[in-house]
């Protein structure tokens, strides 16, 4: 039995890259190891400051990953600030923690780029408060998609850190996981290699979207006039799309669009309305149950404040050997 934590910012709707990159692994392991799962409103605040927004964008997080099937019988759900100990040990990191390394980590580097007008501290160290967030339940499995990896090779970086500062070895390695061989990234349907929230009208297809949506966003994914050689290697947008068919369809279908492909004979507005079925075939339960859940205020508020006792529990007894280690000492 492993100690597995996992976790999404509460910045919006989630989309299928968060589904098939942080949940659809957590699920499958969530009734054999010790599960946390946690909303991430603190890091949050580093993109999306409006307290008006804070609450609702945390509901619906909360309400979307139990409808992708995350069991709060079995993991433990809950709300990262209704954790303070991870921000005690997010400072206590952020001691040990280099202004050069922070600056060189590319999420960092890409969200100076886009956010030019508010470059905070929070931005900064956004790796030292995932490694807390990681490290707090002691955790050794990481379910994520590709776009965290560095951020865990940074958590193993100041776990070790920690260990070798105080000389004991008290945090486990954490690896970000997968099942497969390799972590996923789901991509975008403008083209661009990666899914993502924040990526612009077009880009991202939401667990909650209705079939109409889906319909029209698949039916405007990027493509071209097709291959005009057999056999040829896919454009990126093009290679998205059959990605995405992979991801979702049947293989039979993959393969029946693969062979049109490379005979060209594809025609991409049959694909992407074949696509758009099979994406809705998939969302279809999970958007029923999503609008189910959303009027179970009662339901969520118990939900999360059992998670949140059921996390303190580990994430106290973290902090109070932590506190130990480092030499804080009572009067
Ligand atoms: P966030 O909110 O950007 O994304 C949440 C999870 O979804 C995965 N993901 C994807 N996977 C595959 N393809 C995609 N296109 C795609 N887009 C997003 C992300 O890899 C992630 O697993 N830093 C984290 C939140 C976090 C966290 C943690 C995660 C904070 N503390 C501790 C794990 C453990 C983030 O920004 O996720």
């Amino acid at each position: 039995m492993e100690t597995v934590v996992s976790g999404i910012r509460s910045t919006g709707n989630l989309h299928l890259g968060n589904y098939f990159g942080a949940i659809q692994n957590f699920v499958k392991m969530q009734y054999e190891n010790n599960c946390y799962f946690f909303i991430a409103d603190y890091h949050s605040l580093t993109t999306h400051p409006t307290p008006a927004d804070l609450h609702s964008n945390v509901k619906q997080v909360l309400v979307e990953y139990l409808a992708a099937g995350i069991d709060p019988e079995a993991a433990t759900v809950y709300i990262q600030s209704d954790l303070p100990e991870v921000a005690e040990l997010y400072l206590l990191l952020n001691m040990n923690a280099y202004l050069g390394e922070l600056e060189r980590c590319t999420s960092f580097k890409e969200k100076i780029r886009k956010q030019t007008e508010n470059v905070n501290a929070g931005l900064l160290t956004y790796p030292t408060l995932m490694a807390a967030d990681i490290i707090i339940h002691r955790a050794t499995k990481v379910p994520v998609g590709k776009d965290q990896e560095q951020h865990l090779e940074m958590t193993r970086t100041f776990a070790n850190r920690f260990n070798r500062m105080y000389n004991v070895s008290y945090f486990p390695e954490p690896f970000a996981y997968n099942f497969g061989s390799e972590l996923i990234k789901i991509p975008g349907l403008d083209g661009s290699t990666k899914m993502g929230k924040s990526e612009g009208e077009g880009n991202a297809l939401f667990l909650a979207d209705a079939p109409e949506v889906i319909r029209k966003k698949v039916m405007r994914a990027v493509s071209d006039a097709g291959p005009t050689e057999p056999n040829q290697p896919k454009p990126q947008a093009i290679e998205n799309l059959f990605s995405l068919m992979k991801t979702l369809s049947k293989p039979e279908t993959l393969q029946f669009f693969e062979e049109k492909y490379n005979n060209c004979e594809i025609r991409y507005g049959d694909m992407k309305k074949q696509l758009a079925e099979d994406v809705i075939e998939f969302t279809t339960p999970l958007r029923e149950k999503i609008l189910d859940l959303a009027k179970n205020e009662e339901y969520l508020r118990k939900v999360a404040k059992n998670g949140a006792e059921k996390a303190k529990e580990s994430a106290v007894k973290t902090i109070k050997e932590v506190r130990e280690i480092i030499g804080f000492k009572p009067f």
